[in-house]
């Protein structure tokens, strides 16, 4: 691991991504700030966190052992490499809420922003940002968000769960690497937010309808049961699960 620390950096994806352009980084390159002035989110979406209370950090990964339609097994990993490291911790109800929210007793505690370099439809590197709430008390006109503290009660020592996050995201890789795809495919499904349970759904044209989260395909895209009993796949900017 090679772990850049800064003070302060307008996105450590973007960073990393700029740090990218001239020269590959080394495997598990590694950037994590206080403070991040321009942070990103899913979908052009903006990502705030207050300063020095939580981790923000950046991951380089060679994924070039991946074909373009595997890319999601990246997100499976990363979220199941932050649930192990949480429930380690004792951190309660760790869910995943897809494609790859992590959930505490029903609140968003973490996001996850992977942007892939991709060419002549080769996966090359990956960039894997994650923003974890840890010591944050207050989350203003957020009401799904929370932080590790506010569900525990205590206050976390960023360095350690910084460091276990990166221990497990080896490992699952490590298990990636190796194919082990249908075993991971199933540890994710076991971990998603609300799976098998009749869960509400927007679509992007704000319809709002019910069905049973099945699954994921290998592809990422949620699969759903449907009143009598059709099964649809849905990708991300079609649905939007609901809390
Ligand atoms: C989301 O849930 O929308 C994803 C949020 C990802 C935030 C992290 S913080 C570290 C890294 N740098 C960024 O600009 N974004 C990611």
């Amino acid at each position: 691991m090679y772990i850049i620390k800064l003070d302060a950096i307008d996105s450590t994806n973007s960073y990393l991504k700029e740090l990218s352009v001239n020269k590959t980084p080394k495997d598990y390159t590694v950037v994590i700030t206080e403070s991040q002035t321009n942070g990103r989110g899913q979908m052009g979406t903006q990502w705030y966190t207050e300063s020095a209370k939580n981790l923000t950090f950046s991951v380089f990964k060679d994924v070039s052992f991946l074909k373009v339609q595997q890319q999601f097994y990246i997100s499976m990993v990363i979220a199941l490499a932050i649930t192990k490291a949480l429930n380690e911790l004792r951190v309660p109800k760790i869910k995943i809420k897809w494609p790859n929210d992590i959930l505490s007793e029903n609140k968003k505690i973490a996001g996850i922003l992977i942007e892939n370099g991709i060419k002549n439809n080769n996966l090359e590197g990956s960039i894997i940002g994650i923003g974890l709430n840890v010591n944050q008390k207050f989350f203003d006109n957020l009401p799904h968000a929370s932080s590790l503290h506010l569900i525990t009660g205590i206050l976390h020592s960023k360095d350690e769960v910084f460091h276990r996050i990166l221990k497990y995201l080896k490992l699952y890789f490590e298990r990636l690497q190796s194919g082990d795809f249908s075993n991971l495919k199933q540890d994710y499904e076991a971990q998603l937010f609300r799976i098998k349970k009749p869960s509400t759904f927007k679509t992007s044209t704000d319809q709002v309808f019910s069905g049973f989260i099945e699954g994921v395909t290998d592809d990422g895209k949620l699969k759903l049961l449907l009143e009598d009993d059709i099964l649809k796949t849905f990708d991300l900017k079609e649905v939007q699960l609901l809390y």
